[in-house]
C-alpha cells in the first residue's frame, strides 16, 4: 500500500527548468528568475504543478552551476534572493510546488570551504579535512569531464580527489561538520519554504574506496538519513539522481519506511538509441517499452513511485535518437509521450519537450560551451578527424538539450533580446513554442490534454497497470485502472511501421495524435491515442 504521502505525491507533475535557457528578463543574454516568474502563468496552463529549478546557486559557473560558491546565494545573473523568494510565494499562490536542485557531492573550488581547506593541512584548520586530501592519489579514478581525479593543489601540497571538473572538489562527508553544513543548507532553503530537491549524483557523497567505486559507500544511507530523514524534512519531495538498477538497492533508498528519498531516477532507457553518449545506435521504441515495463512492475509491485520521463539537461533529445525528428516529429515526440506520462508514477518533463525540441547541429566547437563537450572534442580530435568528431558532439552534447527555450520564430527565438550566451538550437525558425501552437498538429496540446487525462482521471495517479502488450508486439498497449468505477483509461502507441492492431476492449477515444475514434484498427507509424474505456 502507498502512503498517504505517496499517494499525494504521486499527483505532482514536475516540469524542470535549466534557469540559463528559459527566460532573459533583462537583456543580458542568460535566463534568470525574473524571466521564470513571468512564465508561470505559461506553465500553469500546460497543466504542470511543480518546478524543478536546476542549480540556481552562486557559482563561477565552470559546470553551469553544478559548481556552487554559496549555497544561500542566488547566482548573480539569474537575480537576488529576494527574487528566489518571489518565485516560491509565486508558485504557491497558485498552488504550484518548487523543487531546489541540492549539489551535496562536491562544490565549486571557489567556495569558502575549499579556500580554508587549501590552507593548510595543520590540525588547526577546522576546514582541514572538508574535502579528501591525500599526499598521493588514492587510486586511479578517472574523473567524469575527463583526467585523472586527483589533482595536485600547489598551495597546500597534496592532491585532493574531484569526481567531476577539477573546480568541483568532493566534500568529505565522512567529516561531521560536512553533514552539518549541508543539513544547515537544506535547511536554510526549508525555511524559505521549498517543497522538496532533486539531490545531484547522491549515490557519490559515500564512496566505497575499498571496492574502488566513487559510489554507494557503506554510509550512503547514513548520510541521506542524516538530510532528510529529520522531522524538519519529513514532508519534502526529495528525487535523487543515482545511476541504481538494483531494485534492492532502489528499496533501500526509497521505500516508504526508510526515511530517505521519495524517489530516485531510473536511467535505464537513457542508453536507448545509443552505444554511448556520443555514439548513435540503430533502435527501435521496442526497446523503451520494455525498459519501461520491467520497471513500472518493480516498482510499483513494491510500492515505490516510478519517475517518468525521457529528457533532461544531460541527454540529448529524446526524440531526435529514438524517433523520426523530421517528418514526423510531431507523431514521435507524441508517441513517445504517451508511452511513458500514463504510466503511475511522477512525470518530469524538461523545458523545450512540450512542443517537441529536437536536436540542433552546429559545425563549430565554438557553438558549443558545456565542459563535458569541450574536453570530449580534444579527446576524440585524438582519435579521428575533427569532422567526424563534430558528429559525436553534434549527437551526444549536453548543449543540444541546453540551448534557449524557443518561444516563438522571431530573433533569438524571443528567449533574449541580446545576445544568447549560447547559440539558440539550430532548427529553432522550424521548431518553435508558436510555431507549434499555430499548427494542427500541436505537440504542446496533446501535452496539455495527456496532462488534463492524468488530473482529471484517478485511474491514471493511483489505479493499477495492466500491460495489454506482448514482447513480440510492435505496439505498446496498456491499460490503467481505477480504484472506483470512474473509467479505465487505455493508452496505445505504435511503434516505427504501420500495424495492425487488435485488442478486445472498445471505447470512447479522449486524444490521438491523428484522428483515431476506435481501438482496433490499423496504425500508422507513431500512431497514438488513448481511450477512456467504460465498464
Ligand atoms: C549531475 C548533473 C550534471 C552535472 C554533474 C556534476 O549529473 O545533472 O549536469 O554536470 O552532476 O554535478
Ligand atoms: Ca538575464
Amino acid at each position: 500500500m502507498y502512503s498517504e504521502k505517496q499517494k499525494a505525491m504521486l499527483k505532482w507533475v514536475v516540469y524542470q527548468i535549466y534557469p540559463r535557457s528559459f527566460s532573459d528578463s533583462n537583456g543580458d543574454g542568460i535566463g534568470d528568475i525574473p524571466g521564470i516568474i513571468s512564465k508561470i502563468d505559461y506553465l500553469r496552463e500546460l497543466g504542470v504543478n511543480a518546478v524543478w529549478l536546476c542549480p540556481c546557486y552562486k557559482s563561477p559557473n565552470d559546470d553551469n552551476g553544478y559548481d556552487v560558491s554559496d549555497y544561500r546565494e542566488i547566482m548573480e545573473e539569474f537575480g537576488t534572493l529576494e527574487d528566489a523568494k518571489e518565485l516560491i510565494s509565486a508558485l504557491h499562490l497558485r498552488g504550484m510546488k518548487l523543487i531546489m536542485d541540492l549539489v551535496p557531492n562536491h562544490t565549486s573550488s571557489s567556495h569558502r570551504w575549499f579556500l580554508e581547506s587549501r590552507k593548510s593541512a595543520a590540525p588547526d584548520n577546522p576546514y582541514r579535512d572538508y574535502y579528501y586530501w591525500a599526499d598521493e592519489p588514492l587510486n586511479d579514478w578517472r574523473a567524469c569531464f575527463g583526467g585523472s581525479a586527483w589533482e595536485y593543489d600547489p598551495v597546500r601540497k597534496q592532491y585532493y580527489l574531484h569526481s567531476y571538473a577539477v573546480s568541483q572538489p568532493d566534500l568529505n562527508w565522512n567529516n561531521p561538520s560536512v553533514v552539518k553544513e549541508m543539513q544547515d543548507v537544506v535547511d536554510f532553503w526549508v525555511d524559505l519554504g521549498v517543497d522538496g530537491f532533486r539531490i545531484d549524483v547522491i549515490d557519490q557523497i559515500s564512496k566505497d574506496f575499498e571496492n574502488g567505486r566513487n559510489c554507494f559507500g557503506p554510509r550512503l544511507h547514513e548520510f541521506i538519513h542524516a538530510l532528510f530523514g529529520r522531522e524538519k524534512t519529513a514532508h519534502l519531495f526529495t528525487v535523487g539522481e543515482c545511476w541504481a538498477n538494483d531494485i534492492d538497492e532502489i528499496e533501500r533508498h526509497a521505500g516508504q519506511d526508510r526515511g530517505e528519498l521519495t524517489t530516485l531516477f531510473q536511467f535505464d532507457h537513457m542508453e536507448c538509441g545509443r552505444s554511448d553518449k556520443f555514439t548513435p545506435k540503430p533502435d527501435s521504441l521496442r526497446s523503451l517499452r520494455d525498459i519501461l515495463v520491467r520497471w513500472s512492475s518493480l516498482m510499483t509491485g513494491r510500492d515505490l513511485i516510478q519517475t517518468l520521463f525521457t529528457d533532461n539537461h544531460d541527454q540529448n533529445r529524446f526524440i531526435s535518437r529514438m524517433g523520426n525528428d523530421a517528418e514526423l516529429r510531431y507523431e514521435s515526440a507524441t508517441c513517445i509521450a504517451a508511452m511513458v506520462y500514463g504510466l503511475k508514477g511522477v512525470p518530469f518533463i524538461y523545458q523545450g519537450q512540450e512542443y517537441g525540441s529536437a536536436g540542433s547541429h552546429y559545425d563549430r566547437i565554438g557553438d558549443f560551451r558545456d565542459i563535458e563537450s569541450l574536453n570530449m572534442f580534444e579527446e576524440l580530435k585524438s582519435e579521428m578527424p575533427e569532422g567526424p568528431a563534430m558528429e559525436k558532439i553534434n549527437f551526444g552534447s549536453r548543449d543540444n538539450a541546453r540551448r534557449p527555450m524557443a518561444w516563438n520564430g522571431g530573433k533569438n527565438g524571443g528567449f533574449t533580446e541580446g545576445t544568447p550566451w549560447i547559440p539558440v538550437s539550430s532548427r529553432w525558425k522550424e521548431i518553435n513554442l508558436l510555431s507549434d501552437l499555430q499548427s494542427e498538429k500541436s505537440v504542446w496540446r496533446f501535452y496539455r490534454e495527456l496532462l488534463a487525462i492524468r488530473r482529471k482521471y484517478d485511474a491514471v495517479t493511483e489505479g493499477e497497470t495492466v500491460f495489454l502488450s506482448s514482447d513480440a508486439d510492435p505496439f505498446f498497449a496498456y491499460l490503467r485502472t481505477g480504484p472506483d468505477d470512474s473509467g479505465r483509461i487505455l493508452y496505445v502507441c505504435n511503434f516505427e511501421s504501420e500495424s495492425e492492431i487488435r485488442l478486445p476492449l472498445e471505447g470512447k477515444a479522449l486524444l490521438s495524435n491523428c484522428g483515431r475514434k476506435r481501438v482496433s484498427g490499423t496504425y500508422r507509424p507513431y500512431e497514438t491515442a488513448v481511450f477512456l474505456i467504460k465498464r
